[in-house]
């Protein structure tokens, strides 16, 4: 028999392509610490459990633990030709131990040890996301609550649609990002789980305890079912798919970060440490932060998109398909990290132009809704109205005025009731605080909402 770990039934050695394409060690070794802590946990329940020896388990904690050391320190020499992470470690610990080391692997397979790992990488990762999540959060509050009475176009089909708050725009991110740490938080759920001890499928014959290796790990149970607890990576899914809806709600954030900072928008200048300038243009400030969240948002997806595409033919139980499951959730979790933290950066240090933002307010119709809120309020049934401002509009761009040039006679011929205060109600500004319907850009409103928000910071 050739010497590899699993050796034994075989007569010729791999050829080296074979051997490299097979190996996942240049990318599990990500997961070494988890590896190392899989294995603490299993051999400390092999000492309770009375499987091994106190004396062999001690050697093998002591080994395990000088590995852990000496991986936290200068780290570990991983070889190729020990093909991934668990089979790594082991051979390293045989160095430090002997023989013995190789009781460990009792009562386990790598097909569990493996989904133990990932179920701990996740694990790990899930409470630092969402402290992430709320610091981002705190940054929005911070600008909305500098910008509550900030006046900016509001917009539905890239038009202007009908004036609002600043504020009430940052909040509504806001918002969003909460949702995202919601589902992050149940996404701990179905990572709070188990496979230690299900073997390679099957469970084993070994009198196993897998509720106190859980506990070990603080992991709330053991999968209910050892063929499930090796098959699914469901857990892995649904952190792709909550990283790529973030990825969505930032990516969407940085499009219109990038439109404002342009000329012909000017309603935000970013920073300049979070922007970069041009080899050949002097001039240039390029937004390149917001770009790259907006184009590392395909990679996520394409994560994701990919686990599902390598996890749905799949038969149950393992298959080395699934080694394919580790290199696309890593990248999503330092994808996704340093995006936060630069999206946070970014609003935190942006500069509002205040002035053009409600600029662009005044020499557009996004007051018409007023004028036809108005008219309704005098009696004209509101179809009516609209089809009246709507005529008034046509007229406004032909003759190049707004809505507040008309003169007020010529309001009055539309309805004698009319007096000087439909002069007010167009107001940008005022149009906006006077939608103070639950939820709406009203400044009484928007000052609920920033005061709901750090309110749940706060918790
Ligand atoms: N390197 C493998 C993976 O990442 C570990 C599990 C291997 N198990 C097996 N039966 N070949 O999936």
């Amino acid at each position: 028999p050739i010497k590899r770990m699993w050796g034994g039934r075989f007569e010729a050695a791999g050829d080296q392509l074979v051997n490299q394409f097979n190996a996942s060690i240049g990318f599990d070794q990500e997961m070494a610490h988890e590896d190392i802590e899989g294995s603490l946990a299993h051999v400390k329940m092999l000492k309770q459990t009375k499987i091994l020896s106190a004396t062999d388990a001690d050697k093998i904690i002591a080994g395990l633990k000088k590995l852990r050391d000496r991986l936290t320190n200068e780290g570990l020499p991983f070889s190729i030709e020990n093909e991934d992470i668990h089979m790594n470690i082991e051979a390293l610990l045989t160095e430090e131990i002997g023989p013995v080391a190789g009781k460990l692997h009792t009562g386990r397979s790598r097909n569990d040890q493996v989904a133990t790992d990932l179920h701990l990488y996740v694990k790990k990762r899930l409470p630092i996301i969402v402290k992430e999540l709320k610091k981002l959060q705190q940054e929005l509050v911070n600008k909305a609550e500098e910008n509550v009475e900030t006046i900016m176009p509001g917009y539905t089909h890239m038009q202007h649609a009908q004036p609002i708050s600043y504020a009430h725009y940052l909040m509504a991110y806001f918002q969003m990002f909460q949702r995202d740490i919601e589902r992050f938080e149940f996404n701990k759920l179905h990572t709070n789980l188990s496979p230690l001890g299900a073997a390679a499928l099957a469970g084993t014959t070994f009198p196993i305890d897998r509720q106190l290796s859980a506990e070990y790990l603080g992991f709330k149970l053991p999968y209910h079912n050892s063929l499930d607890a090796v098959s699914d990576r469901d857990f892995a899914l649904e952190f792709l798919s909550n990283a790529s809806i973030l990825m969505m709600h930032l990516s969407r954030l940085c499009e219109e970060l990038i439109y404002w900072c342009s000329y012909e928008f000017g309603y935000i200048e970013l920073s300049d440490s979070y922007s970069t300038g041009s080899s050949i243009m002097p001039q240039k400030k390029n937004p390149d932060m917001a770009e790259l969240i907006r184009g590392k948002t395909g990679r996520v997806y394409g994560n994701l998109i990919g686990l599902l595409t390598t996890m749905k033919g799949l038969p149950l139980a393992y298959n080395k398909d699934m080694q394919e499951d580790k290199e696309g959730l890593f990248d999503a979790v330092k994808t996704i990290l340093p995006s936060i933290k630069i999206m946070g950066g970014m609003i935190a240090t942006l500069k509002v132009k205040k002035d053009n933002m409600e600029h662009a307010t005044h020499h557009d119709f996004s007051n018409a809704t007023e004028l036809a809120d108005y008219l309704a309020t005098k009696g004209i049934p509101f179809r009516k109205a609209h089809e009246i401002v709507g005529e008034l509009v046509l007229k406004g761009i032909k003759t190049g005025t707004n809505l507040v040039d008309i003169p007020l006679e010529e309001y009055q011929q539309i309805s004698p009731e009319i007096d000087e205060d439909v002069y007010t109600c167009l107001q940008p500004k005022v149009a906006v605080q006077r939608r103070n319907s639950y939820g709406g850009t009203g400044f009484n409103q928007v000052r609920q909402q920033i005061a709901d928000a750090k309110k749940l910071l706060a918790k």
